[in-house]
């Protein structure tokens, strides 16, 4: 049964060609267009149904990141889409506004298809969000940022298998929403950034030009409780983060900087303004503190360790067809989450899918109010213990894994599944 708030989209992951630069055109993959794709804008409330083609010579997946949906529309490696075959999915909007992203799945061929241009953002907004005084006008003072970085053979190609590595495979350049030397003209005092780190292994450290302040207001499943002066912002693969600028006390003709390591990300030109915003609000979500589940809950422990093709979980790599974690839906659980300190120690930025996670405790101590709302994808640094709480609000069979595609791809992933 169709009613109005029933809405339907189509996303076609498809080979194209793409004209970064002066040289020769570049093949590229992308969804609905020759590189990433559309920013599918969903609302709290509606039933969402996608028509996912695959135009592809190879098979992929359709995963949506960070969406609270069932196990056989989420896209993990189990369920494949065929060269030419069409899969449909639908799931009612369940959770609270934020900057989620889709990206293909496939066994082992996951880090090869991003870095080849498949990824798109969906945006989830909600009744309480929608009536916040925060900027919110997309491509006017609310912009996308999707961070990759990507390196051009001498022929102007992407050649994923020359600049492979298993340990996260580089970039040279920077492209921001498919962009070289991006910049935006901006046209009014606050302005919203939403960053993903789309990249297949680069963590940042962003911060402004000047060591300006600037604001979170956001995480990868939900607005902060309130906005948090920050210098820097770290991201690893998979992350989003939100921030403002306040940018009314510059003149007009300025060039404010984000950056992250010595690499220029954007270049905000800073025209005349109007003030869209007077200030940011002291409140943006009403969120109870996190506290441990007392009663029945479920336990895990999971230890990421080792490097390159010998990275793993609790001492196992992916097998399809082994589940890992056997739970039940709506049962409180608590996972430990360990980076486990060797001599060759990385970062490892932990996903887990189909869920929106909070964080008990980062090495026994609460997290900074910055890491309170709800989260998708934490980064453990080498040593690092967290413990996080959730529940399955749907079934089915759903991946964690360490979001260096690489490392995914080397098998270090498991599987849960919620009955
Ligand atoms: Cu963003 Cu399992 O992935
Ligand atoms: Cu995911
Ligand atoms: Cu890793």
């Amino acid at each position: 049964k169709q009613t109005k708030t029933d809405v339907y989209y189509t996303i076609t992951a498809q080979q194209g060609e793409s004209n970064f630069n002066n040289g020769p055109a570049t093949k590229t993959l992308g969804y609905n267009g020759s590189f990433l794709g559309p920013v599918i804008q969903i609302s709290r409330g509606q039933t969402v149904h996608i028509k996912e083609v695959n135009d592809l010579n190879e098979n992929t997946t359709f995963h949506w990141h960070g969406a609270i949906i069932s196990g056989k529309a989420d896209g993990g490696p189990h369920e494949p889409v065929k060269p030419g075959d069409t899969k449909n999915i639908k799931f009612k909007v369940q959770q609270p506004a934020a900057t989620l992203w889709f990206h293909p799945h496939p066994n082992g061929e996951t880090a090869k298809q991003v870095y080849e241009g498949l990824a798109g953002l969906l945006y989830v907004t909600d009744k309480q969000s929608s009536k916040l005084s925060i900027p919110k006008t997309y491509g006017v003072d609310d912009f996308p940022l999707i961070v990759q970085d990507r390196t051009f053979d001498s022929n102007n190609q992407f050649n994923y298998k020359k600049d492979y590595n298993a340990d996260g495979t580089l970039g040279k350049n920077l492209l921001i929403n498919g962009t070289l030397n991006p910049y935006i003209n901006v046209s009014t005092n606050f302005v919203r950034l939403r960053l993903l780190d789309g990249s297949n292994a680069r963590n940042y450290n962003f911060r402004l030009s000047g060591n300006r302040t600037m604001y979170k207001i956001a995480g990868d499943g939900s607005l902060l409780t309130k906005p948090v002066a920050i210098k820097k912002l770290q991201l690893s693969p998979g992350e989003r983060a939100e921030i403002v600028v306040n940018t009314s006390d510059l003149k007009d003709g300025t060039n404010l900087k984000l950056i992250a390591g010595g690499m220029n990300v954007l270049t905000m030109k800073l025209g005349e303004r109007t003030g869209n915003i007077k200030h940011l609000p002291k409140v943006l979500k009403k969120m109870s503190a996190v506290k441990a589940p007392t009663g029945k809950v479920n336990k895990e422990k999971l230890v990421l360790s080792g490097m390159g093709n010998m990275v793993n979980i609790n001492g196992k790599k992916f097998d399809p067809s082994r589940i890992d974690i056997h739970t039940k839906q709506g049962e409180q659980q608590v996972w430990t989450i360990e980076n486990k300190k060797q001599m060759m120690n990385m970062i490892h930025p932990f996903h887990l899918h189909g869920v929106q996670f909070r964080i008990l405790t980062i090495n026994g101590k609460k997290p900074p109010i910055a890491q309170r709302g709800y989260l998708d994808t934490i980064t453990l640094n080498p040593g690092d213990k967290y413990q996080i709480t959730f529940k399955f609000e749907k079934t089915g069979i759903y991946m964690y894994h360490c979001h260096n595609l690489e490392h995914e791809d080397e098998g270090m992933m498991g599987q849960v599944k919620v009955i």
